[in-house]
């Protein structure tokens, strides 16, 4: 297995055999996880990037079965939060060392294009210093032009399963895998540095959606790729289903971080939600970045994706003493820079 795994980092395509052994054959993941170490300290040394995630709305009219504030779950309590807000945020994690800012909601349609462009001209002016990143859903190329001509950075849209298939059965016939697919190239033409991601262990997920996975980033080249396990949220059609393993969700980001070596990979919530020390091993099997909660406390039980979500009660400031503790415990530091992605963004539109 070392030969495979020594042959992915040196830029090998497995094949789909290949693949197979490496996602779900059994061997000893020490190795892998070691390899996938190396190869994030030669790009990024020790350090670790923190993001300050300001969770703006837990409206959303779309209806993904496996998500928790999904548009038919009576049960959930809405929120959106004011311009002022975000901006109060913002503050507070600027006091705290955060150089990057990450706007997430559900698809919420009191956010028009021009409020957020605003909103992102505003901290941008406030904190010039600091990098915007959006993750709103899915728009069409000339809403997500606004909001980079505004000062955005970066974009985050998880594609979630590269299986087609597969994704008819995460979601309900109105959305479009094409489209989502399509929103990743629009933004990645405008210019911003681009997330892509999956969860692992979402329901009716095979082996080979996830080779899908591989195959589709080794294609789209991301700059980013948000990796986590599924959990079932109770008020959801898979309330019932198995929640991702924490050994395959490590393999996945470590395959990843030898497909894309210089990608920015977070160590999830949802991996810190599985286990205990689900961030730590994150990052210790090719991660580099964290995300603590810099919602205010008083909505963030709210943004309930899933069950059990960690880190609902803490004020921001313990999140990030709490973060510093887990990485450094890990064998690294957090480095409070904006962590851009350190590869060429190429010919003429990339800042
Ligand atoms: N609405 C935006 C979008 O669609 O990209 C951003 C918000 S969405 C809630 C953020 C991510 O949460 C999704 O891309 C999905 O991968 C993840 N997520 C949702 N429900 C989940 C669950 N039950 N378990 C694990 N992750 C989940
Ligand atoms: Fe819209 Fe989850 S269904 S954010």
């Amino acid at each position: 297995m070392k030969d495979l795994i020594d042959k992915l980092a040196a830029g090998h395509d497995p094949t789909d055999e290949e693949w197979k052994r490496l996602i779900e054959g059994e061997y000893d993941r020490t190795l892998l996880y070691a390899e996938a170490d190396r190869i994030r300290r030669r790009h990024y040394g020790t350090d670790v990037y923190i993001r300050g995630l300001i969770e703006v709305s837990s409206y959303c009219r779309n209806d993904c079965l496996y998500c928790g504030i999904r548009r038919s779950n009576f049960h959930a309590e809405r929120y959106r939060l004011s311009k002022e807000q975000i901006l109060e945020c913002c503050r507070i994690g600027y006091g705290l060392g955060f150089r990057t800012y990450v706007l997430q909601g559900g698809e919420d349609s009191f956010y028009t294009t021009e409020y957020v462009a605003e909103l992102v001209r505003e901290i941008k002016r406030r904190y010039p210093d600091c990098a915007v990143t959006l993750s709103l859903g899915e728009r069409e190329k000339p809403d997500y032009q606004r909001w980079y001509d505004a000062g955005a950075d970066r974009y985050l849209l998880r594609h979630e399963t590269a299986g087609k298939t597969h994704y008819g059965r995460l979601h309900p016939a109105e959305l479009s895998y094409d489209h989502r697919i399509q929103c990743l190239y629009h933004l990645k033409e405008i210019g911003y540095q681009v997330g892509c991601g999956f969860m692992v262990g979402s329901p009716y997920q095979t082996t080979e959606d996830l080779i899908a996975d591989m195959r589709f980033m080794r294609e789209l080249q991301p700059h980013m790729v948000g990796i986590g396990p599924f959990i079932p949220h109770h008020d959801t059609p898979f309330r019932d289903k198995a929640q991702g393993s924490l050994e395959r969700t490590l393999t996945m980001v470590a395959l990843t971080r030898l497909l894309l070596p210089q990608a920015l990979i977070p160590s999830t919530t949802a991996l810190g939600t599985i286990h205990p020390q689900g961030r730590e091993l994150g990052l210790k099997a090719g991660a580099n970045v964290v995300m603590p909660n810099l919602s205010p406390v008083s909505v963030r039980k709210q943004y309930a994706l899933y069950d059990n979500k960690i880190c609902t009660g803490d004020e921001a400031a313990e999140c990030i003493e709490c973060m510093k503790r887990r990485v450094a415990s890990a064998g690294y530091q957090i480095a409070e820079t904006r962590g851009d992605w350190k590869g060429s963004l190429g010919e003429k539109k990339g800042r």
